[in-house]
């Protein structure tokens, strides 16, 4: 892991707020809010270029589009980066503070996936400030338990000009949209397992949140939808056998007496989420193990019913339960295609930490104050 760098100087950001006939009120408690569609009245933009000396004065400004020549590098060669984090609102709506939930991890995350793609890191004081400043400008688009504000920090190059290198500006931006459930359904999700198509191999980007990631993955994500399922679980790249991750969350199998999960190998991503659930699922008693999965053994054992329950866990997606695999030309539900009980207490004591209704032994919770 690389050491985090921070910019010396304290910083300090420059606000330009949107003007009275161009501000936009957050949705209602009763209107609907489609995942990631509705962004806030604002935005987060902060520059690096070499020639001035690096990262620029930090601004919050109007939320507003970009605008970049045909041969700019962000559209040619793929070098983007993004993290994905929440805040949360307490349940006292009068108090004038929110929660972030272990934003450090996304900071440090963000910043190795900048270095596996050759693009200049963000310093994690530089992240962690932007969000903190970012959503204490636009609390009010919080929405109330179990919504909440997702956040969507990004890299992208600056440069212009089709030949192949690596850019040698950055533009450092955040954004925030309203959420409430990932998944259009309330029930659990289902999963295409792909046999053929892999989404990362050792020595690649798989444990980086860069773009091309989702994109080599698209072609399974299409497949599944046809097929009726929601995700797809993808397997390793040698054996095509063993378990890895689903299209936007880790994965977790719950057997009797414990859960599995597959181990960081370097092709998945090392979720927040993933780490939290670990360490909060051994402090209420259960067994976790880090270990490989046979999806066909896994296939055998929900048909045995030794299979407990599957759940996919994310920030956007928080504890999803997984109810069926799909197979080329089979459906085998897991759990009767019931939500089970631990993915729901795992769910719950997590949410729990998150919006600040339990004590977090922890220290995952940051609260903010506004
Ligand atoms: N794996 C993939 C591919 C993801 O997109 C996500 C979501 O961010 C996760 C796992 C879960 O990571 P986290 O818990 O940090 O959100
Ligand atoms: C997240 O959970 O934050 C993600 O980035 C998943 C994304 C595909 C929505």
């Amino acid at each position: 892991m690389s050491t985090p760098t921070a910019i010396n100087a304290s910083i300090s950001v420059k606000k330009e707020l949107v003007t009275a006939e161009k501000r936009r009120n957050p949705p209602g408690p009763n209107e609907p809010i489609p995942f990631g569609r509705i962004p806030s009245n604002h935005m987060f933009v902060c520059d690096f270029v070499p020639e001035k000396g690096g990262w620029q004065p930090p601004e919050i400004v109007p939320y507003h589009n970009f605008d970049f020549s045909p041969i700019a590098v962000v559209f040619h060669y793929g070098q983007e980066i993004f993290e994905g984090m929440k805040a949360y609102r307490p349940e006292n709506t009068g108090s004038k503070s929110f929660y972030l939930f272990r934003p450090e991890q996304n900071a440090q995350r963000m910043y190795n996936s900048a270095l596996r793609l050759g693009m200049e890191p963000v310093p994690v004081n530089l992240f962690l400030k932007a969000v903190e400043e970012l959503v204490k400008v636009d609390a009010e688009w919080i929405p109330d338990a179990p919504g909440s504000l997702y956040i969507r920090p990004t890299l992208i190059p600056l440069d212009e000009g089709v030949s192949y290198r690596a850019s040698t500006a950055y533009r450092f931006f955040v954004c925030l949209t309203p959420a409430r459930n990932y998944y259009s359904k309330e029930t659990g999700v289902s999963v295409y397992i792909e046999r053929e198509i892999v989404r990362a191999a050792p020595g690649g980007t798989g444990a980086t949140k860069c773009g091309g990631n989702y994109a080599a993955a698209l072609p399974g994500l299409n497949k599944a939808k046809k097929l009726g399922a929601e995700q797809v679980l993808w397997l390793d790249a040698i054996n095509h056998r063993y378990v890895e991750e689903v299209g936007a969350m880790n994965i977790m199998f719950v057997y009797e007496d414990c859960i599995v999960t597959p181990p960081l190998s370097g092709t998945i991503l090392p979720g927040v989420t993933r780490s939290s659930i670990i360490e909060l699922a051994r402090s209420l008693g259960y067994t976790v193990k880090e270990e490989r999965i046979d999806i066909n053994q896994a296939i055998a054992d929900a048909q045995s019913g030794k299979l407990k329950e599957v759940f996919g866990c994310g920030t956007a997606a928080v504890i999803s339960p997984v109810d069926a695999f799909m197979d080329a030309d089979r459906t085998i539900a897991i759990n009767n295609r019931e939500i089970g009980k631990v993915s729901t207490h795992l769910k719950n004591a997590l949410m729990d930490i998150q919006f600040g209704k339990a004590k977090d032994p922890f220290g995952w919770r940051k609260t903010v104050e506004f």
